[in-house]
């Protein structure tokens, strides 16, 4: 197959190309997401689901977006409609458009919270003595209305300025310097937690399964944990992969990009488990879980504000890799589907998600009655995407890849046209045909009552 749209740009080195798609998948999911689902979900069987979620049904999702991204040099909706016959796949790709929007909205809010943690921060402000204090604090802040509102705009608004400056030149040198950064803090805060006097109880909870707890609603928000955390199942990774040069080898990227990915979470658990129980907190607080109890971590520590300043800052750019990838959905439709200019598209963007994101802060405060099935806005948003448009997304891509695609067009992207091997190409091709998608429709149809 060869490529369509080749004076597309291409991202400059190898390494380039992993960092970015590892850059789009860690971020608020795995520090913030991954921590509250766990907790909510009973800890230990959650987790034992959500790594088994990660390999069987993540890593061979992103390599059928690979495939279709780097076989169409495309967006989601140019990809299904050069390889599919009927228009009926392209949906897809437009339900991919809103999720990543209505992603990006609800999204936005959190990384407003990171940015006020951060400030605050900063100018030493952030002392609310115990646990407690830190519990009510946040609690007026996200009622509070404008505050909250405010940050989502202005983290919307740094997030603008980045996506006007293209693709290779912003995001690449951006992940580059950044993931290191991530990895080596996350480390020491772990080494901390696991010197808190409820260490253990925190590494119980989340390590040693009770199956007891494993519920098809912990399933389910296992399974779309997993896709929202390797930001599957919409065309990030597929849109990313358009932009791989064409020897970069698929399935190692898939792999690697899981692993760092799943590692992250991990840590991000271990940081706050352990401290959950030694300041005698409640581990299924639910979305403030993790504004909570970090503060609560780094009041204890010598030098509590510099750390706090710095991790608050580091999760604020974590963010801003994710949103930048999740932006680029939307932005790569408009401009390629819609004809835009970039920078109307990145206009159109950024005020779809100004919009519905200060809907979403205000969620927490004076809109806070307004609900749709029972959930503010803010959670319809996050719940709305993750447990259903996300994995329903995944199944139709596995589907795609595993049945309709030309099989000669998996082997060429897999094995980079013949220049390295794919030794797992059966084994990708099973999990695509029949895994992935019965996998899915199971937890689905458990989770509604069906089965
Ligand atoms: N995976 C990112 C995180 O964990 C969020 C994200 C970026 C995302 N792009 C996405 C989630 C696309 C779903 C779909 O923070």
């Amino acid at each position: 197959m060869t490529s369509k749209n080749t004076h597309r740009a291409v991202f400059a080195t190898r390494i380039g190309a992993i960092a970015t798609t590892v850059g789009s998948a860690v971020g608020l999911g795995n520090i913030w997401r991954f921590p509250y689902e766990a907790g909510t979900h009973g800890g230990g069987a959650f987790m034992v689901c959500y790594i088994a979620f990660i390999f069987l049904l993540g890593v061979p999702v992103i390599c059928a977006e690979f495939i279709l991204g780097r076989s169409s040099r495309s967006n989601i909706t140019g990809a299904f409609r050069l390889h599919a016959s009927h228009r009926v796949w392209q949906l897809t790709g437009y339900m991919g458009v809103l999720s990543s929007l209505m992603i990006l909205s609800f999204y936005s809010v959190v990384a407003g919270w990171t940015v006020e943690y951060m400030v605050q921060s900063a100018i030493g402000s952030l002392d609310y003595g115990d646990a407690a204090g830190y519990h009510t604090h946040f609690d007026s802040f996200v009622t509070g209305n404008w505050r909250p509102a405010l940050w989502t705009i202005v983290f919307l608004a740094i997030n603008f300025a980045i996506l006007m400056r293209g693709v290779a030149k912003g995001i690449e040198r951006f992940s580059n310097i950044l993931m290191p950064m991530l990895f080596i803090l996350l480390l020491i805060f772990c080494a901390n937690s696991l010197t808190m006097a409820g260490a253990r109880e925190g590494l119980s909870f989340l390590f040693s399964p009770d199956f007891s707890a494993l519920t098809p609603s912990t399933m389910l928000g296992a399974l779309g944990q997993a896709f929202f955390s390797l930001s599957l199942g919409l065309g990030t990774m597929l849109t990313y992969s358009s932009y791989f040069a064409d020897n970069t080898r698929l399935g190692r990227s898939a792999l690697i990009t899981a692993s760092l990915d799943t590692v992250v979470a991990i840590l991000a658990g271990v940081i706050i488990f352990p401290a959950v129980f030694t300041f005698g907190m409640s581990p299924s607080a639910g979305p403030t879980l993790v504004f909570e109890v970090l503060p609560s971590i780094f009041h204890s520590l010598a030098g509590g504000t510099v750390w706090s300043t710095l991790f608050f800052f580091l999760l604020f750019l974590a963010s801003l890799t994710s949103t930048i990838s999740m932006s680029e959905i939307a932005i790569t439709f408009f401009m390629e589907e819609l004809k835009m200019k970039r920078r109307s598209a990145v206009v159109l963007n950024t005020g779809i998600a100004a919009l519905f994101g200060t809907l979403c802060a205000l969620s927490f405060g004076c809109l806070s009655d307004f609900t749709l099935f029972g959930l503010t806005l803010f959670n319809f948003f996050d719940t709305a995407t993750s447990n259903v448009m996300l994995p329903l997304g995944g199944m139709i891509i596995s589907v795609f890849v595993g049945w309709k695609l030309d099989r000669s067009v998996l082997s060429e992207q897999m094995t980079c046209r013949g220049a390295t091997r794919f030794r797992p190409m059966r084994l990708l091709v099973f999990l695509l045909r029949w895994v992935c998608p019965v996998a899915i429709g199971l937890i689905f149809a458990q989770s509604i009552g069906i089965l």
